[in-house]
């Protein structure tokens, strides 16, 4: 689906995320003929630049991170609505001008006020920012056209300031209008969690209590923190990922079937599950948080966390974090949830794994099951995308021995089709009005009610774990897992 008439204004459009990800995706949306022909792109930032500097800030990202190849004539007709706006956020001229511009824009190019904000900022500006688009006008909602506003992550750090953004946000505008941004939502793989679950007759007999003995969702990265220190020391791996990616996941995987694909039903389902999470009753058997210590990575000597620059040598930020969560309903009673992220991990790599009990009854010897495993159910999320079925069968030979192997489901075998980037996705789901994959301020706020508590835990007691770079994380998280008596995957 095509969007309709509007133009986009990004705050932070000199930031990281812009010329990575959403710029490239803005591109390769018009490239593939999924933006209005007028559509406007509007940088508003600090720089004191033209719009001729914005206009090359915006070809040389797309050149760098699209993923569609270049066109001359999809560029041009895209750069013709290229506008900035320089400013402070809280700079009322630039507001002024700023309406001046996208006023223009709907006479010019006919985006007939169809305006969405997108807030690639610092969480801290969020109220100064929709505060001044209120004041100057931005935000007025007409019965004839739309404004929305896009709010990246984190909302906020702990439940108390999550409800205070939200309030702001909610005062300005109505609900329906506020797109926040999970970009995990926007993952083909993700989205196909919900098909792979419900299209199917084969799985949903299984996805329970009786058959599943614990879920391990696991996100991996090999990176440190890169040039990120401001944003990263004192938010740290639980409110990073945790609060919305992995959380999220586990509502996809665990939530019962939704009466319809709307927003209000999905959102209905994820609520039930992360409303229905119990802590571990002693969190310091159950949860662990560590950080990197020097190591390796991509055969190359890294430094450690607390040796990155701009961090402090006495950080207890932590790089690393494993929980184990329980899902107090009939279908998941007994069966934990374990999460667990990291950085400077291995390898970069998010999975859902399902692992199931073991068969009642084996009716071999014992030594022809010795290489045998619990049956698991492996969606990869990414890199290596896919569906990965594991289950004993018989070793070739004349004796009877069983050991696992793998069947597998990927992407690049099956599907000619190309995956869009999350943000592509998710960027067309905002200039269409269409909600399914945002998640609500319910879903944030429940979200930091779980992690709340055990953040405040960790605060008061002790340090993170170093673990060296490039292995899976500090032994107390194998620990934690042994006192269940189960182990990790090595993905
Ligand atoms: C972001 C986190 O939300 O997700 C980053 O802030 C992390 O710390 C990133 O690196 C990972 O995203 P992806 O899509 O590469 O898994």
């Amino acid at each position: 689906q095509i969007a309709g008439p509007c133009s986009m204004v990004m705050f932070g459009v000199t930031g990281d995320l812009a010329r990575k990800k959403l710029i490239p995706a803005i591109y390769d949306l018009a490239n593939r003929g999924l933006l209005p022909p007028g559509f406007s792109l509007v940088g508003f930032a600090r720089r004191d630049w033209e719009n001729q500097d914005f206009a090359q800030v915006v070809y040389d990202s797309a050149k760098a991170h699209a993923r569609t190849p270049f066109r001359q004539e999809v560029w041009d007709q895209l750069a013709a609505g290229f506008r900035f706006v320089s400013g402070d956020f809280d700079d009322d001229e630039a507001y002024e001008h700023l309406r001046e511009t996208v006023e223009e824009l709907d006479a010019e190019r006919g985006t007939r006020g169809n305006h969405a904000f997108y807030l690639s900022i610092p969480p801290g500006f969020f109220p100064t920012v929709i505060g001044q688009l209120s004041k100057h006008g931005l935000a007025d909602q007409h019965d004839e056209s739309w404004r929305r506003v896009v709010i990246e992550k984190p909302f906020g750090h702990d439940l108390a300031s999550a409800k205070e953004l939200n309030a702001i946000a909610s005062e300005v505008f109505p609900p329906e209008a506020v797109f926040r941004i999970d970009h995990y939502l926007g993952k083909e793989t993700v989205q196909n969690i919900l098909a792979f679950r419900f299209a199917n007759g084969l799985f949903e007999p299984v996805w329970n209590a009786n058959y599943v003995d614990h879920v391990q969702i696991t996100m991996a990265e090999d990176i440190g923190i890169g040039g990120r220190a401001g944003y990263y020391d004192g938010i740290g791996a639980a409110r990073d990922v945790i609060q919305n990616h992995l959380l999220q996941l586990m509502a996809l995987v665990a939530m019962e079937e939704p009466v319809s694909f709307s927003a209000r039903a999905l959102r209905i389902e994820k609520q039930k599950i992360l409303s229905s999470v119990r802590l571990p009753a002693r969190l310091d058997e159950h949860t662990v948080r560590g950080q990197y210590a020097p190591g390796w990575a991509s055969g190359e000597k890294v430094a450690g966390y607390l040796e990155e620059k701009d961090i402090s040598a006495r950080s207890t930020t932590e790089t690393y974090a494993a929980i184990r969560l329980d899902i107090e309903t009939r279908r998941w009673a007994g069966v934990p949830f374990y999460l667990r992220t990291g950085k400077r991990l291995g390898r970069r790599v998010t999975e859902v794994a399902v692992v199931f009990k073991r068969a009642p009854h084996l009716p071999f010897e014992a030594t022809a099951v010795e290489e045998l495993g619990q049956n698991a159910l492996v969606m990869r999320i990414q890199p290596d995308e896919g569906v990965t079925l594991r289950f004993g069968a018989k070793v070739p030979g004349t004796a009877m021995e069983i050991r696992d192997v793998n069947m597998d489901f990927a992407y690049g075998g099956a599907f000619v089709e190309s995956s869009p980037e999350a943000y592509e996705r998710l960027i067309l789901d905002v200039l269409l009005g269409d909600p399914p994959l945002f998640p609500r301020h319910e879903e944030v706020e429940l979200a930091w009610r779980i992690l709340d508590p055990i953040i405040d835990f960790w605060h008061q007691h002790g340090k993170p774990d170093q673990y060296p770079s490039g292995t899976w994380g500090p032994s107390s998280a194998d620990e934690m897992l042994a006192r269940d008596g189960r182990t990790w995957r090595r993905p």
